[in-house]
């Protein structure tokens, strides 16, 4: 037997039974002849001594080493008084060894896994195995196993379908470049990894199956962050004879019950949930998933700045754009490196530049003062609610860049201030996206969520002929900052699909080459329905409080999109590719 025991079980209960135990030391150290060893596994630590007596085993003791693998045989007793500790559920006992079996030896690792010390990452994925031995890793993936299993029980328990989709499809449009599979089979055609399984959860709906959930890979090439992962996992969810209103609410009532039962700890800012459709969380935040746990919201000061003698502001205004003034309580104390390294930031998301008020004792204070004047001055001061001791910040451009760019610094002034409780859950939803918005690269019209998307009633006569004032039965939910879901009602009408695809200059035959197979799935008593996909790996990012998503994946890429643990992407022999009917050019 290898064990009777893991290395968390024991307790003073056990004080006097003969055990077995296994797994690695974690630590050794050497008491005045004593031998303590913490003998680690995934349930906890042990404490395991070997004295001097039994030479044999303190022969053994001596020689092993951090991360060797042991099986000890030996009897529970009860610490030594003051020895006990209260932090360790094993903390009031010791094993003292009377057989000791080596069952591997361990290099020394290239990090150690007894400590939280900051350790570079891609050494961390290269030995991605160490690296979860470690506390804090285990934790992660024990947090994140208990976000899945309890939101499958939720969702089970209401009479959904877990349905798995195909990983080998034809490509879904969720706005990223897909992953392509070559066929041996049918040389020169390629399967496409899905970036969602949204036409097929969609496809099950027409089935009639009426309640699917899936916890489901998606994979999209696109540029890597912190929230992003080329291969990441999501709570897919679709629903039919439903409305927007009946799958926010359950999906507001899955991630409340999720909070309270995976983090008791913190608290909920507000229930029911804010909601804020696009322009209002732009207005106010300059962002579709505003962190909503602290303040400052923007003012609207355009009207106001529309003759200003402050030409920034003026000139902003007459050629179509806005002026957003942000009230920073108490942020008179920023220095001017301060506020350089947020104009910065600024000029990172396209603004020009980033002006600023104080608001001082002696009054107001900063270039556009003069030249506002001081009614004027005062009229925004006002506005903005701002008081001694404010920092008031403005962006004066055409709306999209001066609302994201004013929400990026909004971002890091509240990081610098630290306005954001770790223990406060912020969820929100933002409804009323547009349809459409144009591609930064092409200027084409692209479908802001995914063409399959319906637009509000009110918009769907004039889909076609004003498309960029279309809005979508869309919906998606943020929590303390991250886009943490999407979804939307669907078109289920085969005339409505193509006048989205019209808007978005998809021709009938290259519609019915992509997406035939909807279009003809609509022709067969489609019925009404909607769904939602969450992302798992935020939420369970979130959950642990972890800086990225990376530290809840078992196994991720790195920021360059590698597993430098495998080794992967890789060449392919040449005999490999010349099956699929593939030769790989020289990059030039
Ligand atoms: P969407 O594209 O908004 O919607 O994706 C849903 C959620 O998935 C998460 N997410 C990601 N997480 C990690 N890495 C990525 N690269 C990544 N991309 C997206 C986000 C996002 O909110 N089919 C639709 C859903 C629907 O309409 O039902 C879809 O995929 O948290």
């Amino acid at each position: 037997m290898l064990r009777t025991h893991t290395c968390g079980d024991l307790n003073a209960d056990h004080v006097g039974k003969t055990v077995v135990l296994s797994g690695w030391v974690h630590r050794r150290r050497d008491h005045g002849g004593l031998i303590f060893i913490d003998l680690r596994d995934r349930y906890g630590f042990t404490q395991i001594v070997s004295d001097p007596e039994n030479k044999a085993i303190f022969k053994i003791a001596e020689k092993v080493r951090p991360e060797w693998v042991i099986k000890i045989e030996g009897t529970v007793r009860k610490r030594l008084e003051g020895a006990e500790r209260t932090d360790n559920p094993t903390g009031q006992i010791e094993v003292l060894i009377s057989s000791f079996e080596i069952l591997n030896e361990a290099k020394t690792p290239p990090f150690e896994i007894d400590q939280d010390k900051e350790v570079n990452e891609e050494l961390r994925l290269e030995y991605r195995y160490l690296d979860l031995r470690r506390e804090s890793m285990q934790k992660n993936m024990i947090m994140r196993h208990k976000l899945q299993q309890a939101t499958r029980k939720f969702f089970y328990d209401r009479d959904f379908l877990e349905i798995e989709t195909p990983i080998l499809i034809k490509g879904t449009p969720e706005g990223a470049r897909e992953y392509l599979v070559p066929s041996r089979v049918h040389k020169g055609e390629f399967y496409v990894l899905p970036q969602s399984p949204q036409q097929l959860k969609q496809l099950t709906m027409i089935a009639g199956l009426d309640r699917y959930m899936q916890i489901a890979r998606c994979f999209r090439d696109e540029d890597l962050r912190g929230d992003r992962q080329p291969e990441f996992t999501q709570m897919d969810l679709e629903m039919s004879f439903v409305e927007a209103e009946d799958v926010m609410q359950l999906n507001e009532e899955a991630l409340t019950s999720l909070t309270k039962e995976l983090r008791p700890d913190v608290k909920i800012k507000q229930s029911p949930w804010p909601r804020f459709t696009y322009e209002q969380a732009m207005n106010l935040y300059g962002s579709d998933k505003p962190d909503i746990r602290f303040d400052l919201a923007f003012t609207d000061v355009t009207e106001l700045c529309k003759d200003a003698g402050f030409s920034v502001f003026a000139n902003a205004v007459k050629s179509g754009g806005v002026v957003k003034a942000m009230r920073v309580p108490g942020g008179s104390d920023f220095s001017r490196k301060d506020i350089d390294e947020l104009t910065e930031i600024a000029k990172i998301y396209g603004a020009k530049g980033l002006a600023w008020i104080k608001v001082t004792a002696e009054g107001f204070d900063g270039v556009p003062v003069t030249k506002l004047g001081d009614d004027l001055t005062k009229h925004i001061g006002a506005l903005c609610k701002a008081e001694k001791g404010d920092l008031l910040l403005f962006a004066a451009d055409q709306f999209d860049t001066a609302c994201v760019s004013l929400g990026a610094v909004r971002t890091d002034i509240a990081r610098r201030k630290n306005l954001a409780d770790p223990k406060l859950f912020a969820f929100c939803w933002i409804t009323d996206f547009p349809m459409f918005e144009k591609d930064k690269e092409t200027g084409d019209l692209v479908a802001m969520h995914h063409p399959f998307t319906r637009p509000k009633k009110e918009f769907e006569a004039s889909l076609t002929s004003d498309p960029t004032a279309a809005k979508a039965e869309a919906y998606d939910v943020a929590l303390n900052g991250y886009e943490i879901g999407g979804g939307s009602i669907r078109i289920h009408e085969e005339k409505l699909q193509k006048s989205v695809f019209d808007a978005l200059k998809i021709s009938d035959d290259d519609a019915e080459k992509r997406f035939g197979h909807m279009l003809n799935a609509f022709k067969f008593g489609a019925p009404p329905h909607g769904g939602i996909a969450w992302g798992l790996d935020r939420i369970a990012m979130i959950f642990a409080d972890a800086p990225n998503i990376r530290e809840v994946i078992a196994y991720p890429k790195d920021q360059k999109a590698k597993d430098v643990m495998l080794g992967a992407p890789s060449m392919i022999p040449e005999k490999q590719l010349s099956e699929l009917g593939i030769k790989v050019l020289e990059e030039e």
